[in-house]
């Protein structure tokens, strides 16, 4: 058992804190957000991903887990203090590090004892150095601590399982015996931990969230020579899967890559390299394409409607990815902004998303189910691959509908039953 405190509470450190309280330790979270603070001490998660509301419970209910705004109390007995505070991205594309400053800011002024600071953040290389000299400039004397880098690789929707099945801890310190000490941490995990140095660990997590968007951008871009040349994306990305030097995943084509990491990452490693005076031309390329993607959806409907003018469009998915309420960096969002602006009125369907979508999506017009999307709509669109969507009643769905049109982003219909149910159908590069 470990005191230990998060600096926090968005996914990845809400996450972090409530699975390290189930792993047995004492857990404190910081969240200078009053409404946010509020809703968690009342046993709620201000965020939708599965499992976490039981295991906040069941933490909550055990007396190990707590939640304040108060650094000193948070502070005290604590050995390890995990940053996770956001890096959004700023106006440039670099990443914006202003709550990594003002937590380092805060921690070196309310530390009265040795400790370890564990940056999970995604930062730019080098800030594991800028948080050391902040931390180090405001501390009282006599007391001395030691900078990890341990950047957190939980996917949204899946964070809960991800945390507890980890592929790998990677570890950043110039101290290796305080990495040594948060691989212990970790030890109940039984995952492999790669102990580096500080900027080591910091760019594996740029390298990792850059290579995963470059498959995606490669394989929307063969998806768009398939079609152009009659081959279908999904077999091609099986046949290329099953070599175990490519592996299957990260190879489904579609309507672009969206979240609160990998547009973040991308950019901000482009903007990295590109300060560094290095020429980053793949990371370019990988996010024209990605942004290609969504737009070449929307033309793929202009195509077969000749013009979006006046026409009533249904979008089926908004958050990012399924079993999320996402909505950042959605492609949803770039798709319906393209459509509206030409002139269709869009109405749309989201199991969990809605509420956050209606926020930057205020003219959309929401439905309670995919079958009320339908109705009198010209065409649907899927967005977001939601397993609800996977199996709809298509005969009831085509009497719905104005025109029996389906466009599909995330390629779940097999292209034959469509056109066999008397669609006109498009999945991506297919
Ligand atoms: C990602 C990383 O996977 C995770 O390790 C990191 O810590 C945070 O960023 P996340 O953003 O939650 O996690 O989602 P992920 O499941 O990786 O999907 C990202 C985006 O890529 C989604 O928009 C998804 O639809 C898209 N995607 C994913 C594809 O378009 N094709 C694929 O084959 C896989």
């Amino acid at each position: 058992m470990q005191n230990i405190c998060v600096v926090g509470t968005g996914y990845v450190g809400l996450t972090t804190g409530v699975c390290f309280a189930d792993l047995g330790n004492r857990v404190t979270c910081i969240e200078i957000d009053i409404h946010k603070l509020d809703t968690l001490r009342s046993g709620r998660t201000p965020i939708y991903e599965p499992g976490l509301q039981e295991l906040l419970e069941r933490n909550l209910r055990a007396g190990r887990i707590v939640f304040t705004d108060d650094y000193v109390s948070a502070l005290v007995d604590t050995s390890f203090v995990f940053i996770t505070v956001g890096t959004p991205m700023s106006g440039n594309g670099a990443a914006d590090l202003s709550q990594v400053e003002a937590s380092a800011h805060s921690i070196g002024l309310n530390l009265t004892h040795d400790a370890i600071i564990i940056d999970k953040s995604t930062v730019p290389v080098g800030t594991g150095d800028m948080v050391n000299k902040i931390i180090a400039a405001n501390l009282r004397p006599n007391i001395s601590f030691s900078i990890v880098s341990n950047p957190e690789f939980l996917r949204e929707g899946s964070a809960i399982s991800d945390f507890f099945n980890p592929d790998r801890i990677v570890l950043g310190a110039d101290d290796r015996e305080a990495a040594q000490r948060v691989a212990d941490l970790h030890a109940p995990l039984g995952a492999e931990a790669i102990i580096t140095d500080l900027r080591t660990a910091e760019m594996i997590k740029y390298a990792s969230n850059a290579f995963l968007a470059t498959r995606i951008s490669f394989i929307n871009e063969i998806a768009q020579i398939c079609e152009k040349l009659g081959a279908d994306v999904k077999e091609v990305a099986r046949g290329m899967g099953a070599d175990r030097r490519i592996g299957p995943h990260f190879l489904d084509a579609g309507v672009g890559y969206g979240g609160s990491c990998f547009p973040k990452d991308v950019l901000a490693l482009y903007y990295m390299a590109a300060s560094a005076g290095c020429h980053p031309q793949l990371l370019q390329a990988v996010m024209d394409i990605n942004r290609d993607a969504r737009c070449r959806f929307v033309q793929k409907l202009r195509d077969i409607l000749g013009t979006l003018d006046g026409t009533l469009i249904g979008v089926l998915g908004l958050s990012f990815k399924p079993n999320t309420d996402d909505m950042r960096e959605a492609s949803s969002v770039a798709i319906i902004n393209e459509l509206q602006a030409e002139g269709a009125r869009v109405k749309a369907y989201d199991p969990v998303a809605m509420e956050a979508a209606s926020e930057i999506l205020p003219t959309v017009t929401y439905c309670a189910t995919a079958y009320d999307v339908a109705k009198e709509a010209d065409a649907l669109l899927v967005v977001t691959e939601w397993n609800e969507f996977k199996q709809l009643a298509f005969d009831k769905i085509k009497q719905y509908m104005r025109q029996p049109i389906v466009l599909d982003g995330r390629n779940i219909y097999d292209p034959m039953e469509m056109q066999a149910k008397g669609f006109t159908y498009r999945g991506v590069g297919r």
